[in-house]
């Protein structure tokens, strides 16, 4: 571990922690179901065969959390709010309740708008392929806004649309479960139709400090013969720039937006809602990806398998710790991506956000955890002092909870959790880690007015 101080940031630099509504709420029965639970519940889709109606029982035990934030210092906290608990008799008031809880203990709350939890309902109506979704979607930011506006005033709209794109549309690892390949590209553009409409219901509500959290990370190819640049940038096209196009210049890279629906006028009517302002540009990142040419056999990857039909393949970063996830630990790709990003997008790109980053590791005293972290807080104040504007940074994530198609076999968490028979709610004890009390000493090392 290293053992020089973390360099200063500025005084107003957030400092946070993230978590989303089912990966830690449970209550399940005290709301209408989502696409999760419906996936969840299918054989084989969850790999330790559990479903989040438990989780880490946060519904309840809020209070208990809040406090765990408090101890650690955080200035921010991310959380999501559950779309299906909104549609549910009482499920606002919780969202009160969380509210107020941390603005009694000076934190301020980042709620994302959509983190993947769709309502039952919606999904059977066609879901992210409907466009009607997207419309949907934005009345109910109103109705969440009218009611929390008044204290809440940073927003985030929807969380990583390119891998609940990609994972639960075009590889069906992640539900609602199709396996669409490229036909899933209309749940990426209403997706960010979404996110353009939420901008003007929240705008609408006099909320100032809107952001989007993307999924990004640099793409390294395997070699530099022509046929792996190919397939790596086609690979940087999807992850990347397929989501931060629209979204900052008000247009689809390389013809993609041929593949968006309702041909090309509507397309670029759809743009001009997608490119409303944003005040700063959430960003997630976990690793770069090594990519080359398509190898004509499946891969297995990160817990996903990829079809040999892909024009591309991943490929193992070499030389390189993993975390249990075996996602690669390359601080200096958070560098090289930030840099990359105000490189390409110039005054287009707005002030940035860290809305995650972070590890999966069995343990409670997890030193591994502590040598991602520290790397990657270094690596952002390098990008920072070489010209980057980022304003925050948020840890994924503050509890160990569901890790989507892994169940609860992946530990993102500073604080464990005893998940050992989460039915027996006298279990779920939180515990903080190493990496806890570690962050807890680094933001009280910085001089800070957040
Ligand atoms: C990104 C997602 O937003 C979050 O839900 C997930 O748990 C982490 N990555 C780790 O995979």
């Amino acid at each position: 571990m290293a053992t020089n101080p973390i360099p200063q940031f500025p005084s107003d630099f957030l400092w946070g922690v993230s978590t989303s509504a089912h990966q830690i709420e449970g209550a399940a029965d005290e709301r209408e179901p989502s696409v999760w639970d419906a996936f969840s519940a299918e054989s084989g889709r969850i790999k330790d065969g559990s479903t989040a109606a438990v989780a880490c029982d946060h519904f309840h035990r809020y209070r208990e959390d809040v406090a765990l934030l408090a101890d650690l210092g955080v200035g921010a906290y991310r959380f999501s709010i559950a779309w299906p608990r909104v549609n549910s008799p009482g499920g606002l008031d919780f969202y009160d309740r969380l509210v107020d809880e941390l603005a009694a203990a000076g934190i301020r709350p980042v709620p994302t708008l959509f983190h993947w939890d769709l309502p039952l309902s919606l999904q059977e109506a066609g879901g992210w392929l409907n466009r009607d979704t997207a419309e949907r979607f934005a009345e109910y930011v109103a109705t969440v806004v009218e009611r929390l506006g008044d204290r809440v005033h940073k927003w985030i709209t929807i969380n990583e649309p390119a891998e609940h794109t990609l994972l639960g549309h075009a590889l069906g690892t992640h539900a609602p479960g199709k396996q669409m390949l490229f036909d899933a590209l209309p749940a990426a553009h209403h997706q960010l139709l979404g996110h353009g409409l939420a901008v003007r219901a929240l705008r609408a509500a006099g909320i100032t400090d809107i952001g989007i959290a993307n999924s990004h990370g640099p793409t390294w190819p395997a070699s530099e013969e022509q046929a792996d640049m190919e397939a790596a940038g086609f690979y940087d096209l999807l992850l990347n720039r397929l989501f931060a196009e629209p979204l900052l210049l008000g247009q689809y890279p390389d013809g993609l937006g041929e593949l968006m629906p309702g041909g090309s006028g509507a397309v670029e009517a759809d743009l001009k809602i997608i490119s409303e302002p944003v005040d700063w540009y959430g960003i997630n990142y976990y690793a770069p990806t090594r990519v080359g040419a398509p190898q004509g056999t499946e891969i297995e990857f990160g817990g996903v398998t990829m079809p040999a039909e892909l024009p591309f393949s991943v490929r193992e970063i070499e030389g390189r710790p993993v975390t249990d996830f075996g996602w690669p630990v390359v601080p200096e790709g958070l560098t090289e991506l930030l840099t990359t990003f105000a490189d390409r997008y110039g005054d287009r790109l707005p002030p940035i956000v860290i809305t995650e980053n972070g590890c999966s590791y069995e343990g409670i005293d997890d030193q591994e955890r502590i040598t991602y972290l520290d790397g990657h807080i270094r690596a952002l104040h390098k990008a920072m002092e070489a010209g980057v504007d980022v304003r925050g940074y948020f840890v994924w994530s503050l509890l160990d909870n569901f890790e989507w198609a892994e169940g609860y076999a992946r530990r993102f968490g500073l604080v464990h959790v005893n998940f050992d028979d989460p039915a027996d709610p006298a279990t779920l004890g939180r515990t903080p880690k190493a990496s806890y009390g570690w962050l807890r000493d680094v933001l009280r090392g910085q001089s800070r007015n957040d």
